[in-house]
């Protein structure tokens, strides 16, 4: 498992983005950098792009799921050219753990009225799948107009349930990743890249 408890000084070394020379502060328990802050960036611009050609004259609610997904829920927001409005719902996560448990829970439900609107469920990471099937699931007994679905990371090798996301950013191996909201444990969601998590077995 990563180190915690250092100096914060040691957390972090300089490296070079390959693709663009720049400097990039890469945290100490990071192995490596798979997607740039400015890769994102351009990435949730293009899914932006396309959700709001395919949802062109339609008001959209995006349905965001906690806690993940908060950066890229905020820049897929700026990204779209549509009447939206916003919710989040909280599903029981992996806690200290980089496996999931199989079962999922809803902890924090949706406060809007969802029924008969067009709803683009968010997630940051599609895994297993468990928590984005629960999600659908759930949302669907509220009787949206249609429900969609749009991942920032698509981990498709890993499904116990059989589910693609409808939009994603990327598609990643069976690796665990951090940053850009995603934790272990609660940490790491402030790195503004997406990177390898060290864990030393
Ligand atoms: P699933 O239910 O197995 O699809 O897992 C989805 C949830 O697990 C995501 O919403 C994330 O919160 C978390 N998760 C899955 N893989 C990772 C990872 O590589 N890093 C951080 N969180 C992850
Ligand atoms: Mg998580």
């Amino acid at each position: 498992m990563p180190v915690t408890g250092r100096a914060l000084k040691d957390f972090w070394h300089n490296t070079k983005n390959a693709r663009t020379g720049k400097d990039v502060q890469l945290h100490a328990d990071v192995k490596e950098i798979l997607f740039t802050a400015d890769q994102i960036e351009t990435r949730v611009k293009e899914l932006g792009h396309n959700i709001s050609v395919d949802y062109r004259g339609k008001m959209l609610v995006l349905v965001g799921i906690l806690n993940g997904v908060k950066p890229f829920l905020n820049d897929l927001l700026s990204t779209l050219n549509l009447p939206v409005s916003h919710d989040l719902i909280e599903l029981s996560s992996y806690g200290q753990s980089t496996v999931s448990s199989g079962t999922v829970h809803v902890l924090k439900d949706v406060a809007l009225d969802i029924s008969g609107k067009d709803v683009l469920l968010v997630e940051d990471i599609v895994d297993t799948g468990l928590t984005l099937h629960t999600a659908i699931e759930h949302l669907r007994s509220r009787k949206p107009g249609s429900l969609k679905t749009c991942a920032l990371l698509n981990k498709q090798t890993r499904r116990s349930v059989a589910i693609t996301p409808d939009y994603y950013g990327f598609t990643i191996p069976d690796l665990f990743v951090v940053g850009y909201g995603l934790d272990y444990a609660e940490n790491y969601r402030e790195l503004p890249y997406i990177g390898e998590l060290k864990i030393n077995k």
